[in-house]
């Protein structure tokens, strides 16, 4: 049987085994799909015994993704432009193939789920941690009006904007001088999990504005209860984690499986 796993440090916690294994059943396609756990300084040792055994394809999650990226004989442009590998696929010659399938996940549930547009928009990402990074390049393809990058730590805000000058028209700032009036607003920033928000001024939340946390849980994160008392319509980043593995699947199996019957069985679970 075609053997999956992902790999992390912690692994525990991953709903990627369940959610693969849905994906499956779903698509009738017979495979195995383990949880790996690598100590920090193992992703090559760990990845090297189960590619040797004859593994087909694995999934990265924190800290490994940088290792991950390293590690890939190939890398697709998204993957290049994110810096980091979420997902190593074997090829038909027997190299790997490295893939960072968190933009499209997330470009997926926003677009297809959601059924927000991003097309035409005003964009406003916050934070520019590896979470923007990888998500810059599918946004960017989806041609919204405009892209502001806004980051507590301004100068690693206007660095992002600088590297991806080349695919679109990019503006950033602090958090503190960001304009006015923004569609729809991605909350990339690692502030949710410390239970706090970007302190940002409630006149970025424009008429009809859409807000999307990276993060998610059992309840709405601090920065969408924020939103929501604005008038945002509001989404967490749980069907961005089913839309990165659907993604995933695809590239392995070349068939795409449906994200909502998944999501709604999280959703059920997380309450
Ligand atoms: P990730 O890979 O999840 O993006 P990261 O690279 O550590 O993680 O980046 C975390 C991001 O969240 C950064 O943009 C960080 O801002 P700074 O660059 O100023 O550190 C942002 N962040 C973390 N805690 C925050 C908070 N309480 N308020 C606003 N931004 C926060």
């Amino acid at each position: 049987m075609d053997r999956y796993a992902v790999i992390g440090n912690p692994i525990k916690q991953s709903m990627s085994p369940e959610i693969h294994t849905a994906f499956a059943q779903e698509t009738h396609q017979d495979l195995e799909y383990d949880k790996l756990f690598a100590e920090v300084d193992g992703f090559k040792a760990a990845a090297d015994e189960f590619f040797s055994a004859g593994a087909k394809g694995l999934n990265i999650t924190a800290p490994f993704k940088l290792d991950a990226f390293d590690y890939a004989d190939e890398l697709t442009e998204r993957a290049r432009t994110a810096g980091a590998v979420n997902t190593l696929a074997l090829q038909q010659d027997g190299s790997l193939l490295g893939d960072n399938t968190d933009g499209p996940g997330l470009v997926s549930d926003i677009r297809n789920h959601l059924g927000w547009s991003i097309k035409g928009k005003k964009l406003l990402v916050l934070g520019a941690g590896g979470a923007t990074r990888g998500t810059l390049l599918p946004l960017l393809h989806e041609q919204p009006a405009r892209l502001h990058i806004a980051n507590r730590t301004a100068s690693k805000a206007l660095q992002l904007a600088q590297d991806f000058s080349a695919y679109g028209s990019l503006s950033a700032s602090g958090l503190e001088d960001i304009p006015a009036g923004f569609d729809l607003i991605i909350n990339a920033s690692a502030a949710g999990l410390s239970g706090e928000r970007p302190q940002i001024a409630a006149t970025v939340v424009g008429a009809g504005c859409c807000a999307y946390d990276m993060v998610y849980g059992a309840e709405p994160t601090p920065f969408m209860r924020w939103a929501s008392a604005l008038g945002a319509e509001t989404a967490d980043g749980l069907g961005m984690l089913v839309g990165q593995a659907a993604e995933a699947f695809y590239l392995w199996r070349g068939v795409r499986p449906q994200v909502a019957p998944v999501l709604a069985m999280l959703r059920a679970r997380l309450r």
